[in-house]
Parts: C-alpha cells; sequence; structure tokens
C-alpha cells in the first residue's frame, strides 16, 4: 500500500456553497461566534468584522494551517467537542454528500449526508447559549428535512431561510434558535 501525504494547501478552497453562506451571516453581530468546519477560515474571517470573539475549529489540520494564516483562534477537533465557552452564533458548512465511508471528510457526509452533519450539530448545540443561533448550510442532495427534525429535537426552532439553485442541486441554508 502506497501512503500519500496530503500537501499542506490541501483545504476546502472557499466555493459556491460558502459564498452563499457568507452572504447570510454577514450582517451578524454579537459577543462570541464559532466557525465549525472552518476549512480556509474565510467564513471565520468574515464573523471577526463584527463579533469580538472568532473561534474556528476544523478535523483538519491541513484546512487549520491555511485558516491560522487569517483567523486568530483555530483549534483542530471534532466540531464543537473541545470547547467549553458558550458562543451566540455558530455557523457551518456542512459536508453533506451522501457516502458509505469517509474518504474526504470535507465534503462526505455519510448516509443520505446526515451521520457526519447530525454528529456535528449534536457538539456544536452544547455550546449555544440559549436564544444563540445556529446557521448550517446543507443541500438537496442530502435528506435536509430529516436534519431539521433532529436539530429541532436538540432543542431548536429551525427553518429553512434560503435556497439557491446550482447546475445539479440547491443549497439550502437553515436558520436554528436555541430555545
Ligand atoms: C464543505 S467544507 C466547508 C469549509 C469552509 N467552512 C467553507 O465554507 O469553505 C467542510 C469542512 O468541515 C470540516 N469537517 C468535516 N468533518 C468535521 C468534523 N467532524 N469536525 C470539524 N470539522 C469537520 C472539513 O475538514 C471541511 O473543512
Amino acid at each position: 500500500m502506497i501512503l500519500q501525504k496530503k500537501s499542506f494547501d490541501e483545504y476546502y478552497k472557499p466555493s459556491e456553497d460558502t459564498f452563499f453562506l457568507a452572504d447570510c451571516i454577514q450582517n451578524e453581530k454579537g459577543h462570541a461566534a464559532l466557525d465549525v468546519g472552518t476549512g480556509s477560515g474565510f467564513l471565520a474571517q468574515i464573523l471577526s468584522d463584527n463579533f469580538e470573539l472568532v473561534v474556528a475549529t476544523d478535523i483538519s489540520l491541513d484546512a487549520l494551517k491555511k485558516a491560522h494564516k487569517t483567523v486568530k483562534n483555530c483549534i483542530c477537533c471534532n466540531s464543537a467537542d473541545a470547547l467549553q465557552c458558550n458562543f451566540d452564533l455558530v455557523v457551518c458548512n456542512l459536508p453533506y454528500l451522501p457516502s458509505d465511508k469517509v474518504v474526504d471528510s470535507a465534503v462526505d457526509g455519510l448516509e443520505e449526508g446526515l451521520g457526519i452533519p447530525t454528529d456535528m450539530i449534536k457538539s456544536a448545540s452544547r455550546v449555544i447559549q440559549r436564544h444563540g443561533r445556529l446557521v448550517f448550510l446543507t443541500s438537496s442532495l442530502a435528506n435536509y428535512n430529516e436534519l431539521i427534525r433532529r436539530t429541532e429535537s436538540l432543542g431548536f426552532d429551525a427553518k429553512i431561510s434560503a435556497k439557491k439553485k446550482l447546475f445539479f442541486e440547491e443549497l439550502i441554508i437553515v436558520e436554528c434558535t436555541k430555545l
């Protein structure tokens, strides 16, 4: 077996979904915000304009090597597992593609595009304060109605706030408020 070492610039480059979510969060304001699965750090940078504290996490150290160049507080961990503080806002551009296994953590979401997103949202929900908000991006390629139902079962009011049609899928943004 040949083991391939990933190069340092292997991270999810800002794409159509990143820019769509960026448009939706650019006017958010508050004290503390968290970008879960930050990739290049693009969304965390946008949040830095309007939040006193911004934390960015990613499971990929390669991604954080890139994000670290522009984002102060980068932590390599699963979702929000390493965090103990509470946030006003958590954003996440989820890895939502249905897959049998995780080959590429930037995009593979396991069964129906639900397995990894459910775990990430569950972990993030622990660090969102009461009346705090979670904004995530998923897609028509995933079972997004079930993901919304699972998010509601974690104690959120959740609704689709924006959709964007692409050639082969529809991007879906879900805004949730912790009850
Ligand atoms: C679709 S990319 C989005 C990257 C970036 N936020 C953007 O919008 O361009 C998903 C990101 O989530 C990260 N990720 C996947 N599973 C994760 C997990 N369990 N915990 C933290 N980050 C994860 C991936 O490494 C990847 O950087």
